[in-house]
């Protein structure tokens, strides 16, 4: 990014009442606004259409996001590829040997109770971990949609990480390193990823910059609220515009970027397949990793790799204990 545009005030044709407008619309970061329509923005930010395509190019030449990379940019990046252990061997193996991927989606996807949740509470422990104990020494951004983040759950994981680990870690370090914020519908959730890019920006040069993006659950919102056929349509439109926005986010800041999903298994969607992901294609085609997670024994979860442009399918067997996820 050009060294002297950093905030939205910057751009050239910006003064503080058009900041001011485009930030209440939710345009709130110079990518924001590089990736957005001069219709778009001309409507929601109350500025004429010239000017804003104007400050759209001036965002663009800006913020790089613009169009075509060749293929040995794309190899300089994916060499960047960073990876968070899932804090068991096998998992992790299933997943390419040393877990989650930088610069990709990742989406579990099972029925309630199957792990989901404890996974990104897990991954939100791991991937603030020296690169030595399979982590990134990055910090995490949680978009809770089920308000299900336990504070005291990712306290125990601490504790068992330290077993594991062999150090001995502080469970408040930690958590000051998990910034969560609460969706209340599918609006506000799609707002939270936007806002997400300009939290990160401003712990790039914290020493922990985020490395870890998690929607719990992506797509809840979007079944509760888009219901009946004529609505499909346009909840799809909004998942992956979403989808994509969680993407850029990824590949902008070099982190993981982790979702879950649940399975058709209301009663009313009878006809449903009980172990297919919410969200269809759009969601399917977008994330990189997909893994359907079933109930085993007792503890025990199976996991499966369902989708992934260079992996193997295969499946891989671990637990859900007091102290996190283990063999
Ligand atoms: P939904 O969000 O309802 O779709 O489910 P989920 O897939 O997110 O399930 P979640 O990750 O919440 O898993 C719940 C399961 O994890 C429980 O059935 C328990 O088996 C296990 N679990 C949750 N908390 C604890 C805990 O503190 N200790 C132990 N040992 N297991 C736990
Ligand atoms: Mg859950």
């Amino acid at each position: 990014m050009d060294d002297k545009i950093t905030m939205i005030e910057d751009l050239p044709g910006v003064g503080p009442a058009t900041a001011e407008k485009l930030r209440d619309a939710g345009f709130t970061t110079i990518e924001a606004i590089a990736v957005a329509s001069p219709a778009d923005l001309a409507l929601n930010a109350d500025v004429g259409e010239s000017t804003a395509s104007k400050i759209i190019i001036a965002a663009r030449s800006a913020a790089d996001v613009g169009g075509f990379e060749t293929g040995d940019m794309v190899l300089e990046r994916r060499k960047l590829v960073g990876k968070i252990t899932t804090g068991c061997e096998a998992f992790d193996e299933l997943l390419g040997k040393k877990g989650v991927e930088t610069q990709a989606i990742t989406e579990f996807y099972g029925e309630f109770g199957c792990g989901k949740t404890q996974i990104v509470h897990q991954l939100a422990v791991n991937v603030q971990l020296g690169a030595e104990h399979g982590g990134l020494d990055g910090s995490v951004i949680m978009i809770d949609t089920e308000n299900t983040f336990r504070p005291e759950r990712i306290a125990q994981m601490v504790a068992g990480t330290s077993k594991r680990t062999g150090e001995e870690y502080d469970p408040e370090e930690f958590l000051k390193n998990i910034h969560v914020a609460r969706a209340y519908n599918s609006n506000h959730q799609i707002l939270l990823a936007e806002s997400a890019s300009q939290l990160a920006q401003e712990l790039k040069e914290s020493g922990k910059p985020v490395r870890l993006l998690i929607v719990d659950s992506l797509t809840a919102h979007f079944r509760a609220e888009y219901v009946g056929r004529g609505t499909l349509a346009d909840r799809q439109q909004k998942l992956n515009k979403h989808m994509h926005e969680l993407l850029r986010f990824g590949d902008l800041h070099n982190a993981a970027i982790v979702v879950t999903n649940q399975v058709m298994s209301k009663p009313d969607a009878f006809f449903g397949d009980p172990t297919k992901p919410i969200g269809g294609h759009i969601v399917g085609h977008t994330a990189t990793f997909r893994l359907y997670l079933r109930k085993s024994k007792g503890e025990k979860r199976i996991a499966r790799l369902v989708d992934s442009p260079c992996l193997p399918e295969g499946e891989a067997v671990f637990s859900v204990t007091m102290e996190g996820l283990a063999e």
